[in-house]
């Protein structure tokens, strides 16, 4: 994995809709504004962001209900279009994107998880999982053994021959959470993906959610009402009237910070000398 602060150049592969290396945030969100209208009356909830997301990195959105954390999730993903601003994918933007290559975008760059699974409850999990790749054209049967294996990753191979409407609520999460990424995407966006389940679940599932992260060197963004998870990724982001600001401090980034401050320290030591 390229180091988080470091990148090379980069482009969209037109033909796999991944980014190559990088030299520019893998995510970038321009002056982003997006307006919706309730008979005459506008709402704002995404008004002028800006915002750099570095490949690899973790960030958790919080806000109050309504707050627009869904809006922007959605434009980050090309599930909704800006009113105006820009959203990039390594450097390239998406509205200048052709229509097949934004369906690439979305399908393959893009993994999202939703508050409830969406999944077909009458299909297995396997056929669940195995869907984007059968929509993509893969074999049925290379597309449930690919299938099979997030399955294994998420921890549900014993269940991956039963329909998916009579698995529990955290297990449909987690199968939700393999079709997101069965397609190996850069990027998971996540929207409130604990915030249908008791503690227990929550807590499995986010840390299913960090190990995947790490092990498929993903740049993650989840929305979330749990604060208790959210001090858990690398950055906080609070969405709030429109704008989004650097929300609550995380361990990991007072330790990035302190690590900055003991290094500084050094230097002014060593130039003293
Ligand atoms: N398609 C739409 N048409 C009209 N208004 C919309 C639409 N989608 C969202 N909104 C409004 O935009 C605002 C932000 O909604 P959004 O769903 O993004 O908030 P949220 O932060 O995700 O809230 P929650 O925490 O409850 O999920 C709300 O006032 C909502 O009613
Ligand atoms: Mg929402």
């Amino acid at each position: 994995m390229a180091s988080r602060h470091t990148s090379t150049d980069t482009a969209l592969d037109g033909s796999t809709g991944q980014a190559v290396e990088t030299l520019q945030p893998i995510l970038r969100a321009e002056n982003l504004r997006k307006t919706f209208y309730s008979g005459s009356h506008p709402i704002t909830p995404v008004d002028g962001i800006d915002l750099e997301i570095e490949r690899g990195e973790m960030i958790a959105i919080v806000g109050p209900s309504g707050a627009g954390k869904s809006t922007l999730l959605h434009l980050v993903a090309a599930l909704d279009t800006p009113t105006s601003g820009e959203v990039y994918f390594a450097g390239n933007s998406l509205a200048s994107l052709a229509e097949a290559e934004l369906a690439k975008y979305r399908n393959r760059s893009v993994g999202f998880v939703w508050q409830r699974h969406h999944l077909l409850p009458d299909f297995t999990a396997a056929e669940n999982v195995a869907m984007p790749l059968l929509m993509e054209g893969k074999a049925p049967g290379e597309a449930l053994r690919t299938a099979e294996g997030w399955l294994e990753q998420v921890g549900l191979a014993s269940r991956a021959r039963q329909n998916a409407g009579a698995l529990s609520g955290g297990e449909q999460q987690r199968v939700a959470i393999a079709r997101a990424l069965v397609n190996e995407p850069a990027i998971l966006l996540a929207d409130e993906p604990t915030g249908d389940l008791d503690e227990r679940s929550a807590e499995e599932i986010f840390e299913l959610f960090e190990r995947l992260h790490r092990s498929h060197h993903l740049t993650s963004i989840l929305a979330t009402h749990n604060l208790a998870l959210a001090r858990r990724a690398d950055r906080v982001l609070s969405l709030q009237r429109g704008k989004l600001t650097p929300g609550i401090e995380t361990p990991a980034r007072a330790a990035a910070g302190a690590a900055r401050l003991a290094d500084a320290e050094s230097n002014i030591l060593e130039d003293r000398r």
